[in-house]
């Protein structure tokens, strides 16, 4: 990439004075918006450009803040509304961690992702040892979705309802429901669609507004797995359940090759009327005991990242697209993976990787005038 990396700190304060007079200045031209270099203001007005964010930083770190203020329009809280977080404790809500994610977004123009319902991981002891009849489980889960999905009615556009519920090919007994890891899934083993189901039914009677959304990784491609979600879907479909969306985690590595029938995968869906959705992309890489990537790397990485943009911009109904955090400082990879770092797209000193350049002008070169995508029937 022949284009110089500029710093953070640079690139967030002229975006956010640019902002500025646009916010305060409603008759500031179109063309002018079209100068700021920012993803959201240059994304189609059809499509969302999200991060995941985290209370912590967002308080302790100026640099983070101004970039994610002035470079997406639609947030994603990183962990404040998973069980363990928003629900500690069967009559305890906690809702000030998320209400801090969901005020800056609000602050700042932006839309939220709500992230999640239904999850094997990051459940508070009370839920993972609980021994519950499929009856207890079923008012359990029916009373945390109606009063959290209540709680924010209105204010989240897409809900990841169900998340990660099928195993991968390669676990024991191959691609299956997490009826052994999942702990509603367990307690309705007779017939955990039904309370799948059900749980959409809950959320879209607690906020008819938001789109309601399958979520996993691994599922990029036509495989096994997003074979197993295809027909999950058609069978809530025909089952009348509102269900409204597909969404691709997309947690790459540039040590596995990439499944080009992403953008096949992601029709297929389409076709059947849901919306599709990159919900949590990031790239990372073999460190190789490196102190900084290559620039083979960090050239592989923003091919990897466009890609993935680009199959998004390519299927009419994939409305966002979101990046799992934008920097390398606080990424949950190098905490996960060891010897495995700099998956975002911006480096720990806040210089932007060439991965940041291939979606601006990605988006730039998609939106002329700012221009929807497609006709705007698709907008659905
Ligand atoms: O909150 C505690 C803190 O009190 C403690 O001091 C610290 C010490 O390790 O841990 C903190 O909890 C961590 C939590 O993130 C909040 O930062 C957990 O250890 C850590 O395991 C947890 O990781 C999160 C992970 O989900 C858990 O599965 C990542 O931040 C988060 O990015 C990641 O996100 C998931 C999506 O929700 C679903 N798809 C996969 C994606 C990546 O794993």
């Amino acid at each position: 990439m022949a284009r110089p990396l500029k710093t953070l700190l640079i690139t967030s304060v002229a975006v956010v004075s640019c902002l500025g007079s646009v916010m305060t200045n409603p008759t500031v031209a179109q063309a002018d918006r079209q100068d700021v270099g920012s993803l959201r203001f240059q994304a189609p007005i059809d499509l969302k450009v999200g991060t995941a964010l985290s209370p912590a930083p967002l308080s302790q770190d100026r640099s983070y803040a101004d970039f994610a203020a002035s470079q997406f329009n639609s947030i994603t809280p990183e962990n404040e509304m998973k069980w363990e977080t928003i629900h500690p404790a069967q009559t305890v809500y906690n809702f000030s961690p998320a209400e801090t994610i969901v005020s800056f977004a609000s602050a700042h123009g932006q839309m939220v992702r709500g992230h999640t319902l239904l999850w094997h991981s990051q459940n508070p002891a009370w839920v993972t040892q609980a021994a519950w009849t499929c009856e207890e489980a079923r008012a359990v889960l029916q009373d945390h979705i109606t009063t959290v999905v209540g709680h924010f009615r209105g204010e989240i556009y897409q809900w990841d309802v169900a998340n990660e519920i099928f195993h991968d090919p390669w676990d024991q007994g191959g691609v299956r429901l997490r009826i052994d890891q999942n702990p509603f899934l367990r307690a309705c083993a007779e017939d955990p669609v039904a309370l799948i189901e059900d749980a959409f039914r809950w959320a879209h009677e607690a906020d008819p507004g938001a789109v309601l959304f399958l979520n996993d990784y691994n599922v990029e491609g036509i495989n096994a797995k997003s074979d197993a979600y295809y027909a999950l879907a058609q069978q809530m479909l025909a089952d009348g359940v509102p269900l409204g969306g597909f969404g691709l985690q997309a947690h790459l590595g540039l040590q596995y090759g990439f499944d080009t029938s992403l953008q096949d995968n992601m029709k297929r869906f389409d076709a059947l009327g849901l919306q599709t959705s990159i919900t949590e992309a990031d790239v990372r890489m073999p460190t190789y005991g490196q102190d900084n990537p290559s620039e083979e790397q960090l050239a592989e990485q923003a091919a990897r990242y466009g890609a993935l943009l680009q199959a998004c911009l390519d299927v009419p109904g994939c409305h966002s697209f979101t990046v799992w955090g934008f920097s390398d400082r606080y990424s949950w990879v190098p905490g996960t993976f060891a010897g495995q770092d700099w998956a975002t797209i911006t480096s720990r000193d806040g210089s932007l990787k060439p991965a940041y350049w291939t979606l601006l002008d990605l988006l730039t070169n998609a939106t002329p005038g700012r221009s929807p995508r497609h006709d705007m029937g698709h907008w659905r």
